[in-house]
């Protein structure tokens, strides 16, 4: 598949089968996340694998967004590793940093056949505190991700594209 085809086939999956990940390939595809780009290479990302029981609960009590997946992922940043700019008061880079680590694992994940749904719709300082993360970190999204079930299919949202030129322009 190439890039473009890659790029078009994913959709927010909002329903996965039981069938787990084998270890070797989750790891294969997070690794891959590991050589995106972040500001200055600070590195301020942490992804945590929540796939127990227990973590998988807790993921249930701060969202309605898990789909049934099997294996959710958490994607954070340390606030006193992020890049903070010079320039502008409350320019920081973390977010962005972690996101990008993220996109990248989406799209790799669906070349190894996998799905993924990029989730913000979480309590956000509940789970940091469920899960006992130090002060300093910061969690982004979360991603349900694994194998979608025979019934998924992406949303009619997904095919609501705004034109080019309302969103490309020269200035
Ligand atoms: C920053 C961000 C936050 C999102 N949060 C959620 C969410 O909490 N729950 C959900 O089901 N989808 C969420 N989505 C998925 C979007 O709704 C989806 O990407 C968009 O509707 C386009 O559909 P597509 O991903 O199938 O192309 C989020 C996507 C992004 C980029």
């Amino acid at each position: 598949m190439d890039f473009s085809e890659l790029n078009k086939s994913r959709y927010s999956c909002r329903s996965f089968s039981d069938r787990k990940i084998d270890d070797e390939l989750l790891n294969s595809v997070l690794k891959e996340g590991l050589i995106a780009p972040t500001a200055k290479n600070n590195q301020p990302f942490r992804i945590y694998i929540l796939d127990s029981d227990e973590a998988l609960k807790k993921v249930d009590e701060v969202t309605s967004c898990r789909y049934k997946a099997k294996t959710v992922l958490l994607f954070t940043y340390k606030k006193d590793e992020e890049w903070v700019s010079p320039l502008d008061e409350g320019i920081t880079s973390g977010i962005q940093d972690a996101s990008i680590v993220a996109t990248t694992i989406m799209l790799k994940a669906k070349e190894a056949g996998l799905d993924t749904c990029w989730v913000c719709y979480f309590e956000n300082r509940k789970l940091k505190k469920l899960l006992n993360l130090e002060e300093s970190e910061e969690c982004v999204l979360l991603m349900p991700i694994g194998y979608a079930s025979a019934s998924a299919s992406p949303s009619p949202r997904h095919y609501e594209k705004r034109d080019y030129n309302e969103l490309v322009k020269k200035l």
